[in-house]
């Protein structure tokens, strides 16, 4: 028996739609949807065709092993290395060090006699000799192509059986298979699966750069990301030196661990101890400046959070948030307000988390209140002092998740005097008796 069901097919993309549109609500093509038949063949004929898949047992699999880099932050980042077969997106926006990254990893690798092939589609052999050269990189084992055509790196890697190999970037690669542009949905989606199949048959690990685009997406938006084993992405901002490589999809390891890398002349550094860098620049002693401890997938941070309270010239006071979330900034000025009895409409209210940094997470809460207590009020912090806690609506603290690693790391970087909530008292382990736990936001004004 065969059934006919009206649809509309994208010439471009072959996606399909149950009505005709003037763009395709997949690849986003215009005129693109054309009315075609979908055979469906009946049940029993697909029963009655088709040989059953083979089965295997769970003891059964090979294990895969793990390519270690050796370089520290970027293993951890991946669980210990970057599983053998398996396909990574590494993304980010442009110029952020990508490139960079990658080819400091094809360096430790050929040093580990570990063969890689490196697709350079965005820049020459010389542009990429230049770079190698600045990090110290002359071993003529790394196979670089620029080649872009998808069946060329397909038969290259066939004929060079690499154990990684690195593309980039997947908005250059290009298949005649599919009419549209390089870089265009479609295009990334072909050479990405096909470039996938290649990998999981032959055990190539593959590793995709990827841009990100305007908008903040990789393009071919979140099309890449579920097919792909790991999604890395590198972020900060271009003006601070450092890099975070953060994991936000792992099939082998925990997400949200994140790495952090200083770019220098010899390329990107890891930061054994970042602490260090958020804090060495920082005012003692100034009005509006808290510093506190945040976690970035396992690993405790200490940040400084700073806060200005400016006397509001017109009506409408401002509210600035950077490094934390503004819906945030403006629940908790509501909570000074009216727990404080501070006129705080009357304050033009920045806080900006220094580094660059984005924190979102309750913990911050308590150091944002005094931070702007500080400021409105015009006292100090004392010295020494790592402040963290969520509060609620009433103004009452709460505890916060994984406390005694945060009160471990701001001890370890020499901060004695912490303030933390009441409700953290038997959490913690205050040996020298130099901890204040307050109850709610009230108790603050007394420390
Ligand atoms: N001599 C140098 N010293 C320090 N940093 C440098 C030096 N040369 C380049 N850089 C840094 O390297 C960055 C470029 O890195 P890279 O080309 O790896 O980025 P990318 O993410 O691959 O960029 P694209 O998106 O253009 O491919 C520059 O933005 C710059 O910060
Ligand atoms: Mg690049």
């Amino acid at each position: 028996m065969v059934k006919h069901k009206d649809q509309f097919k994208c010439t471009a993309c072959d996606g399909l739609s149950p009505k005709w549109q003037g763009q395709c609500p997949h690849c986003g093509e215009w005129n693109t949807l054309e009315a075609f038949e979908e055979v469906v063949t009946s049940s029993k004929r697909v029963k009655a065709a088709g040989t059953p898949p083979s089965f295997y047992s769970l003891s059964n699999p090979n294990e895969p092993s793990r390519y270690a880099s050796g370089i520290e932050e970027f293993d951890r980042v991946v669980g210990g290395g970057l599983m053998e077969g398996s396909i990574v997106l590494l993304g980010g926006d442009p110029g952020i060090g990508k490139s960079t990254l990658a080819l400091q990893l094809c360096k430790e690798y050929v040093e580990k006699n570990i063969k890689v092939c490196y697709f350079s589609g965005e820049e020459s052999v010389g542009q990429l000799a230049l770079r190698a050269k600045r990090l110290g990189f002359d071993n003529d084992a790394l196979k670089i192509s620029n080649e872009i055509e998808l069946s060329k790196m397909l038969a290259g890697l066939e004929s060079e059986k690499p154990q990684v190999a690195v593309i980039d970037s997947i908005q250059t690669a290009y298949s005649p298979n599919s009419d549209s542009l390089p870089g265009s949905p479609n295009q990334v989606r072909e050479c990405a699966s096909e470039l996938m199949t290649l990998g999981k048959t032959k055990n190539i690990t593959i590793i995709l750069i990827g841009h990100i685009t305007k908008s903040g997406v990789i393009a071919g938006p979140k099309l890449l990301e579920h097919i792909v084993d790991t999604v890395l992405y590198l972020e900060g901002d271009k003006q601070h030196y450092f890099r975070i490589l953060r994991s936000v999809k792992n099939r082998f390891g925990a997400t949200h661990e994140i790495g952090i890398f200083e770019m220098k002349q010899e390329g990107l550094t890891g930061i054994a101890n970042p602490g260090d860098m958020f804090l060495n620049e920082r005012k003692k002693g100034a009005t509006g400046s808290v510093v506190t401890c945040g976690m970035e997938g396992s690993r405790p941070l200490l940040v400084e959070i700073q806060a200005l309270a400016a006397r509001a010239a017109y009506g409408t006071p401002q509210r600035h948030a950077s490094g934390i979330d503004q819906k945030r900034l403006q629940l908790l000025l509501a909570v000074i307000e009216r727990q404080l009895d501070i006129p705080i409409s009357q304050y033009d209210i920045f806080v900006n988390v220094v580094g660059g940094m984005t924190l979102k997470e309750p913990a911050m809460d308590l150091p944002v209140i005094a931070a702007i207590y500080s400021s409105v009020k015009n006292i100090p912090v004392k010295e020494n002092t790592v402040i963290i806690g969520e509060v609620g609506l009433t103004g009452e603290t709460r505890s916060v998740m994984r406390l005694e690693q945060r009160v471990k790391e701001a001890q370890r970087m020499g901060f004695d005097r912490l303030i933390l909530p009441l409700s953290a008292k038997k959490k913690v382990d205050d040996k020298e008796n130099t901890f204040k736990y307050i109850k709610d936001i009230t108790e603050l004004t007394e420390t």
